[in-house]
């Protein structure tokens, strides 16, 4: 098993980060191949709450290496404020951190220019980070961006910055009728490049060369499915392929590299920001839901939105990534739910639907279709054996793998590493 790719199979906050934490165990690196700061990736153990934003997860267990692939984009400060507190916290990064020099740079600008843009979008924005995320990728799309590999050459970085900031300027000037912040970015970016220097590599180059030595390569996705800018929710989106695909372009790595995929999904469905959600629930159903399952974003403490398990999204989502084991999370939200709902699929007026809608308007007027199955009423948190799953739960489990024909690798019924449960003569077991 050469490289083995974990994938969003919702809207982002699957868990991703906990299951990452676990798997990198087994592997000798963990690589990030699309996104930015705008992802949270959560670990709690012995007591201590990690949030990882571009840093794959890999780097809290010792001696495995992490590497940021060229398909996601870098704020150098956010990347250096990381280091720093993983530092803290004990965990040194050098030697074992590699950002890819052909990664995009995000500038404070970018952020200056997604804040302004939602704000002229009104009622209909789309609830993004504010980390300047999407008009970096726009500057990537249309080849103005500035790479790692540019902040690395010196001599060069300070003309080309001020080339594009004068560009900048002038848009900003046109569409809001006031200059562009600029002082000081050019000096406080050379730091960075300077602090960066050590990391820097052609991540693409190591990870194959890995793969031919025969190292065990954990690809680590970032939000999910349904934000892909491809196949998710366009326009409520994310601005990168954020599905199996971008693993290949974003680390440099060829299809056949891949052997296998894990498609991360909770018990129930979230989502943050604006968008259709078939299975949103009733504000009140959400709120309680929100509280047991704790679904704040992790980045922006933003309140989510929460829903039931929705079959026909995750049977899309098996097809786009080609999952070939599911990972249920947060199991144990649904411990004290007497009556659990699944949408088995949608239908559009009066009409079940085969295919995923590609337009919002359709998506936001389907019919979801919904069997009722029995809440399990007992403490799956705390379990030390998936053995002792109560029989409603094991029936809820066995409902989802039959009705998407995929297995179910692994469990998870609590926010602790320890509540991890791999299940045995799994395809999943076997990548390990
Ligand atoms: P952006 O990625 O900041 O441009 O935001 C675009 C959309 O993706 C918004 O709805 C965000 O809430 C959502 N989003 C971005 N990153 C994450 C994530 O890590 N988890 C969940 N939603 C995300």
């Amino acid at each position: 098993m050469a490289a083995v790719l974990i994938v969003g199979a919702q809207w982002g906050d699957e868990g991703k980060g906990k299951v990452v934490d676990y798997l990198a165990q087994s592997f000798d690196v963990v690589a990030r191949y699309s996104g930015g700061h705008n992802a949270g990736h959560t670990v709690i153990f012995n007591g201590h709450r990690f949030i990882l934003q571009l840093i794959p997860c890999g780097i809290l267990r010792p001696g495995k290496l992490a590497v940021i692939g060229a398909g996601v984009v870098v704020d150098p400060a956010a990347l250096v404020a990381e280091m720093d507190a993983l530092s803290k916290a004990g965990y040194d990064a050098t030697g074992r951190l590699f950002l890819s020099n052909r990664a995009h740079l995000i500038f404070p600008y970018h952020r200056q220019m997604e804040i302004a843009a939602e704000a002229a979008r009104g009622a209909s924005k789309i609830g993004t980070t504010s980390r300047g995320i999407g008009p970096t990728y726009e500057d990537k799309m249309s080849r103005r961006g500035l790479r790692v590999c540019d902040l690395m050459n010196t001599a060069c970085f300070r003309e080309k910055l001020g080339r594009l900031a004068a560009e900048k300027d002038a848009i900003c000037r046109a569409a809001f009728g006031k200059p562009l912040e600029i002082s000081g970015i050019v000096e406080q970016y050379e730091k960075y490049g300077e602090r960066l220097r050590p990391f820097v590599a052609d991540t693409s180059a190591l990870l194959n060369r890995m793969i031919a030595e025969g190292k065990r390569v954990l690809l680590e996705g970032a939000q999910g499915t349904m934000l892909d800018i491809d196949h998710g929710t366009y326009p409520f989106v994310t601005s990168s392929n954020s599905t199996a695909g971008g693993a290949c372009t974003g680390l440099g790595l060829p299809p056949h590299s891949i052997t296998g995929v894990a498609g991360i999904t909770k018990a129930y469905t979230t989502r943050v920001g604006g968008g259709p959600f078939p299975t949103e629930m009733p504000d009140l159903e959400a709120r309680d839901l929100r509280e047991r399952g704790k679904e704040f974003g992790a980045v922006t403490g933003r309140p989510r939105r929460c829903g039931w398990l929705d079959l026909a999204m995750l049977r899309y989502a098996v097809q786009i990534n080609g999952i070939d084991s599911l990972v249920v999370t947060k199991l144990d939200v649904f411990d004290a739910q007497r009556e659990i709902q699944v949408c088995t699929g949608y239908r559009y007026k009066g009409t079940p639907l085969t295919e995923m809608p590609p337009d919002v308007e359709t998506l936001e007027n389907v019919t979801p279709e919904y069997r009722t199955l029995p809440g399990w009423m007992a403490p799956t948190s705390g379990l030390k054996d998936p053995g002792a799953l109560p029989g409603a739960a094991r029936d809820y489990l066995k409902f989802i793998s039959d009705a998407l024909g995929v297995e179910i690798g692994m469990i998870s019924t609590g926010p602790e590493r320890e509540a991890t449960f791999l299940l045995p003569g799994t395809k999943l077991a076997s990548w390990l």
